[in-house]
């Protein structure tokens, strides 16, 4: 299966089309009172959807024990996410793995809060490698070899990591963005949550706090059916459990040869010097 292309960057086959993408592009209508999680995919997307969803049931797990992750917090570009989207009362939880270059026009002029997650794009490459693999309707890679190409060359699913995050980190001193990464979270996750928290203007009381740390984590969200991905039919999924790999910080280190990961390492410092390097909070 190859992937879907427009304006230049290629999406999955299944879910996506260009009149939709056109449509979120030009029509949708982010509300002043939409939270949006925003990453390029891999980056812990799922993991802040949960987290999110626990802030607001207040660490009760009734919600995300009983609606798919994908509707509770729909994908705006995708036919099904579209949908559920446009039918929902505010206020909405939504995510996107668009380029900032193809997302809403109105979100520009709304005060919507945004948290958009970075992640050490060699992990991506691993995560992602893996994943792509599991599910239908992408171009499938032969070799991590080959699938680390593609990635430097914008030939995966969303395009350019690069591009993709030195466009939206142009937003970071927005007062409505919040720029978090899987690697701090990881490190630190009680603090990331109170700064959401806060971001969200939300108060949460010390053992609502437990409980949403407790049910996020990733032993909770891999055996919860409606956060794993498992529930996804055959005509998505290759391997059930996708989602929920491995979850640790690193594991490029298992697969990248010392070459491979020196070549990576020169090429992001050409891409990404000019951008203050404590933005990128890894190895
Ligand atoms: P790995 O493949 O490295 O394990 P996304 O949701 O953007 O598709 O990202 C998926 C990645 O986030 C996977 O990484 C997955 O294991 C990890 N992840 C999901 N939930 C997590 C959690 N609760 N804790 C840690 N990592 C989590």
């Amino acid at each position: 299966s190859d992937n879907l292309w427009y304006e230049g960057i290629p999406f999955p086959k299944k879910d996506y089309n260009p009149e939709i993408l056109r449509k979120v592009q030009e029509e949708f209508v982010i509300k002043d009172e939409d939270v949006l999680i925003i990453t390029f995919p891999k980056s812990g997307t799922n993991w802040l959807i949960e987290i999110l969803c626990l802030i607001y049931s207040k660490g009760d797990t009734k919600w995300i024990q009983s609606v798919p992750i994908w509707e509770r917090s729909p994908w705006i570009e995708s036919e099904p996410g579209f949908a559920f989207a446009n039918d929902r009362e505010g206020p909405r939880l939504l995510s996107s793995h668009l380029p900032i270059h193809l997302f809403p026009k109105s979100f520009f002029s709304s005060k919507a809060k945004v948290i958009y997650v970075i992640r050490n794009p060699k992990d991506i490459i691993v995560s992602g490698y893996f994943f792509w693999n599991s599910v239908h309707f992408v171009k499938k890679p032969k070799s991590m070899e080959q699938y680390l190409e593609w990635f430097l060359e914008g030939n995966v699913p969303y395009g350019s990591w690069f591009d993709h995050v030195r466009a939206w980190m142009s937003m970071r001193e927005r007062e409505n963005f919040l720029m978090l990464s899987y690697e701090e979270l990881k490190r630190d996750t009680e603090g990331n949550i109170e700064k959401i928290c806060q971001f969200l203007g939300k108060k949460v009381e010390p053992e609502e706090l437990n409980l949403i740390l407790k049910n996020s984590s990733f032993q909770a969200m891999r055996e919860n059916k409606m956060s794993n991905f498992s529930i996804l039919d055959d005509t998505y999924i290759v391997h059930k459990n996708p989602l929920l790999r491995k979850g640790v910080t690193g594991d490029w280190k298992n697969y990248f040869t010392v070459a491979q990961a020196e070549a990576f390492d020169k090429l992001f410092q050409e891409k990404m010097a000019d951008l203050p390097q404590e933005l990128f909070p890894w190895e």
